[in-house]
């Protein structure tokens, strides 16, 4: 029987290449890009996933051009208006991790209401890493429990593992915060700065092909693979297991 992961992550690595490999512009790759995540969603929803976490945009991407960085956001708006209804049917609640604070206010005026009009469904977390990064991730939940701290709520002694994960952005995620399996796409080998703590047991997959033509059947393959890893989780090989 094929094991489904909980929480799945998943790097949308690509665009870009895949639109100049076809001599078009990158926001060309950005904008079929985006048109991949909707059907990903669903099917993740289908299988029973219980969160689905998309890197969508790093603390590091805001580096690039300005141009660029205007199509990503006008395309984050476009999704939201395009898809709300339908990932509202289907009982999908929405999350964002990162400096939300930062993004255009363009950009708060749309997501803001998706998140509230979202906020008591019980099925799917679909979790938007915008200005994410998982090194700013753990800082923050450092500062949050230094203040507590400070005002006298707590001890250092009290910090454990299950404490800081839930000051972490996937804290409201509750037994489902650590990432079971993580996707990246475009042939890249590195986690570029995504969920550093909740990755620390993840199994990773990644593919060869760009995020553009990523589709429903990968995640399913990536699923028939993260089934069949031994997770030992440090421990010894379950008698039996051929690995
Ligand atoms: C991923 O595709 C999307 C974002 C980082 C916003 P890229 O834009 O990184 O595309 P490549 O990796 O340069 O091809
Ligand atoms: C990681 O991709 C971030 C997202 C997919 C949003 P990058 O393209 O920014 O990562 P690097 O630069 O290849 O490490
Ligand atoms: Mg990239």
């Amino acid at each position: 029987m094929t094991k489904i992961p909980n929480h799945v992550a998943i790097i949308m690595d690509g665009n870009g290449r895949w639109a100049q490999a076809r001599g078009n512009p990158r926001a060309y790759g950005h904008i079929r890009g985006v048109s991949r995540i909707k059907p990903v969603v669903l099917e993740a929803n289908r299988l029973g996933i219980r969160a689905v976490t998309l890197y969508a945009f790093s603390t590091e991407n805001w580096k690039r051009p300005n141009a660029e960085l205007s199509v990503l956001w006008k395309l984050l708006i476009k999704f939201l208006r395009r898809e709300l209804a339908e990932l509202d049917r289907e009982n999908v609640r929405l999350s964002v991790l990162g400096e939300k604070h930062r993004l255009p206010p363009e950009v708060l005026k749309e997501l803001d209401p998706a998140i509230e009009r979202l906020s008591k469904n019980t099925g799917l977390r679909l979790n938007f890493a915008v200005s994410y990064g998982g090194r700013l991730d753990i800082l923050t939940a450092a500062r949050a429990f230094a203040e507590r701290v400070e005002q006298g709520t707590a001890k250092p002694s009290d910090l454990d593992e299950n404490v800081f994960s839930r000051l972490l952005s996937t804290g409201e995620l509750g037994e489902y915060g650590d990432v079971d399996l993580l996707i990246r796409t475009s042939g890249e080998f590195r986690i570029s700065n995504f969920l550093l703590w909740q990755a620390a047991y993840a199994e990773f997959v990644f593919l060869d092909k760009n995020w553009p033509d990523f589709g429903p059947e990968d995640l399913r393959e990536a699923i028939g693979r993260f089934s069949g890893r031994d997770r030992r989780y440090g421990g010894l090989a379950k008698p039996g297991s051929t690995h």
